[in-house]
């Protein structure tokens, strides 16, 4: 019955042929029973993975109009941190992040985005870290057909002027299908106003280690602003 559940991309050449799942987002040849058989895969773990079935004394930091927020602690229920793990996996996966040990588990914040279809659409990882080197903004680089190459390149410059920070964001993802709906923008609120009792940091006191390219670019604009 999922295979009903499609769209047919007709964004360019890139895609030229390629379905996208409104399930799990994953874009795939249909005629290609490899990437059948992969998106099958893919499908039923990610539905798994972003299943929120909730429970009862979850820590619900924020609510809005297309869902809420909740705050997975170190010292939470197994279950909790279960499901913290498995989401980080998930993300991990799609980031191309492998195997990368946190600093210090004990010390993590793991904030998701639970849509109204109790769905995990956004996963935000919170550490706290004492410095953080900025990163500096590109030479403008001229558009290219090069620029799927540049776009993918991730040795940002960085400065060697080491600044205070106080909350170091790891992970943020949002579900494919799901950005640019101000999910991150509304994460990156609330985390700032949740991770230290009482404050409400600034964006000069929180980090983003390690950004892709559209954690760049969102990073870039939620600075700004
Ligand atoms: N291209 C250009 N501008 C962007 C992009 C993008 N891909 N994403 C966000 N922005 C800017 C826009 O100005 C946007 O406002 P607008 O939509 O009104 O123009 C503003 O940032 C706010 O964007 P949100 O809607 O809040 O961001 P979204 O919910 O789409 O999530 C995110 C952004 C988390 C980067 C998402 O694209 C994602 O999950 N990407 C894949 C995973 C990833 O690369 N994560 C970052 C890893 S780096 C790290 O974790 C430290
Ligand atoms: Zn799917």
């Amino acid at each position: 019955k999922d295979f009903k559940d499609q769209m047919i991309i007709d964004a360019g050449q890139k895609h030229f042929g390629a379905i996208i799942c409104k399930s799990c987002g994953m874009i795939y040849t249909a005629a290609s029973p490899e990437d059948e058989a992969q998106h099958i895969q893919h499908h039923q773990r990610f539905l798994e993975g972003i299943k929120y079935v909730g429970w009862k004394k979850e820590r619900v930091v924020a609510e809005f109009w297309d869902g809420k927020m909740v705050l997975v602690l170190p010292d939470d229920p197994k279950y909790a941190i279960k499901k913290a793990e498995d989401v980080r996996e998930l993300v991990d996966n799609e980031l191309g992040f492998k195997q990368i040990v946190l600093s210090c588990p004990s010390k993590i914040k793991t904030y998701f985005f639970v849509s109204n279809e109790r769905k995990i659409v956004g996963c935000l990882i919170a550490e706290q870290i004492k410095q953080a080197f900025r990163v500096l903004s590109e030479p403008n680089v001229p558009q290219s057909p090069n620029q799927d190459v540049l776009q993918h390149h991730r040795a940002w410059r960085c400065s060697i002027k080491p600044e205070a920070a106080i909350c170091g964001i790891s992970r943020i993802w949002v579900f494919s299908l799901m950005r640019r709906r101000g999910i991150a923008r509304r994460m990156v609120d609330v985390v700032r106003n949740t991770f230290m009792y009482g404050c409400y940091l600034s964006t000069d006191e929180i980090a983003f280690s390690d950004p892709t390219p559209d954690g760049k670019l969102f990073a870039t604009k939620y600075c700004q602003t």
